[in-house]
């Protein structure tokens, strides 16, 4: 275990989740545009037509600046959050896939120019559904598992609507008019295109989910991310459409509006994604609280709650005060409360407001006696979405008076 990331009244996970929703955009988008700049040029140079390519030079500037320079600050961005948020994750996926990454920064030039993410996506695809990997341990098993394909190709495809809305803005101040409505034009069809296959695939990779990870879609995930991936779709497709049909009447505004849309696109759907892994952050292996939940014998990785349960969390725990390894009545807030950030703030901020605000989650169940607390506590492997409580019988009481004392 590492020292606790506490981010008041957001959570870590939430700052993880903003720098990586905006890295979706120049990281998709550094893969995609060349190709539609390849196009342009080509056509440029075959119909001898030197005036497209203003729209190459402002659409490379935009990508040079944008995707090239933010996007690399935001990637470093996601280690460097992920490392602190979650370090064991992270750690646990250096351990299998060190290989993985050594491949993806040895050929990034290849990746920045169009191979895209056929290695992050398999890293990521496995957080979600490790298959046969939990018993083999196989670098390969846990690589193509069963939502790979799927997740590649909705990126794959998605990534060209990306591209477009971009070659939209960047073609939204030039300043010749044959040039910005052909650009416009040929740009909302590529968009269309990929809206629509990503819209297909969308589909498939529905159906790759594994059972939990669809029931959790069916019974919890919440309405306002399903809405928000419904809606920003809709709204780009007609975007495409009126851009398509009307060229000339888009502005700048209009088109970062459209980029703003796609913001709230990939924030819902890749919040959904991390839903449905819960209560892991790897599938059937670690807890989004970092505890190891279950055996991986080809890995010589033990589960580590039953030691938890025997001896205590504070007692296991290497980054806890001395004063608080013991429970006693003077300490016993202090100690719940520190048992709380170690397995529940991942999920929980212990502040008022921000994600799933524990003071609410107490109060909605209306609990203000420590041992109808302590039963909920005991019943919370019954939830499909959170860890089982681990630890000894005196730091659920800690737990549960501090959980009540956000109540009163
Ligand atoms: C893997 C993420 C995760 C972890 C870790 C987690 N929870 Fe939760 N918890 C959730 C989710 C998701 C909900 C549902 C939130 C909602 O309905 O708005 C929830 C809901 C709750 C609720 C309200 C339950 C209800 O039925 O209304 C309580 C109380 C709660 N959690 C306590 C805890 C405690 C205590 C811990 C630590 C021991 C913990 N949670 C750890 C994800 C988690």
């Amino acid at each position: 275990m590492y020292p606790i990331w506490e981010v008041p009244n957001l959570t870590a996970g939430i700052i993880l989740a903003v720098i990586a929703t905006f890295h979706i955009l120049p990281s998709h988008l550094s893969t995609s545009a060349m190709w539609f700049n390849v196009y342009i040029e080509t056509k440029a140079y075959k119909e001898d037509k030197p005036e497209l390519l203003e729209f190459i030079r402002k659409y490379s500037l935009l990508l040079l600046v944008f995707a090239y320079v933010t996007g690399s600050l935001s990637g470093i961005g996601i280690w460097y959050a992920a490392t602190v948020a979650n370090p064991r994750g992270i750690s646990g996926l250096i351990h299998n896939y060190v290989w993985g990454w050594a491949t993806e920064w040895v050929f990034f030039i290849i990746e920045v120019t169009g191979i895209l993410m056929v290695v992050i996506v398999g890293i990521l695809a496995f957080m979600l559904s490790p298959g046969k990997w939990i018993e083999t341990g196989n670098f390969f098993d846990g690589f193509f598992n069963k939502t790979y394909w799927s997740q590649l190709l909705v990126r794959t495809t998605l990534m060209f609507a990306i591209a477009a809305v971009y070659a939209i803005a960047a073609a939204a101040r030039l300043k010749n008019e044959e040039v910005r409505k052909f650009i416009i034009k040929t740009a909302s069809k590529w968009g269309l295109a990929g809206l629509l296959l990503g819209g297909t695939a969308f589909f498939w990779y529905l159906k790759t989910i594994p059972a939990a990870g669809q029931e959790l879609i069916q019974t919890f995930a919440p309405q306002g991310l399903k809405t928000g991936i419904i809606a920003s779709f809709v709204l780009l497709l007609f975007y495409f459409i009126y851009a398509n049909l009307k060229p000339l009447t888009i502005r700048l505004v209009t088109a970062v509006l459209a980029i703003a849309v796609l913001f709230a696109g990939i924030w819902s759907t890749e919040r959904m994604r991390e839903i449905i892994r819960k209560p892991y952050v790897i599938s059937q292996y670690m807890y989004s609280n970092q505890i190891i939940g279950n055996d991986i014998a080809s890995k010589n990785v033990t589960s580590e709650t039953n030691l938890i349960n025997q001896k205590g969390i504070l007692a296991v725990s290497p980054f806890v005060p001395e004063p608080l390894r013991v429970v006693n009545d003077a300490n016993m807030i202090e100690a719940g409360k520190l048992i709380a950030r170690i397995e529940c703030l991942s999920c929980h901020t212990l502040d008022k407001s921000g994600l799933r605000p524990m003071p609410q989650m107490v109060e909605r169940r209306g609990f203000t006696d420590a041992e109808e607390m302590k039963v909920f506590l005991e019943g919370l492997d019954g939830y499909a979405y959170m860890p089982p409580f681990m630890g000894k019988k005196k730091k659920k009481n800690a737990l549960a008076n501090y959980l009540v004392s956000l109540n009163r």
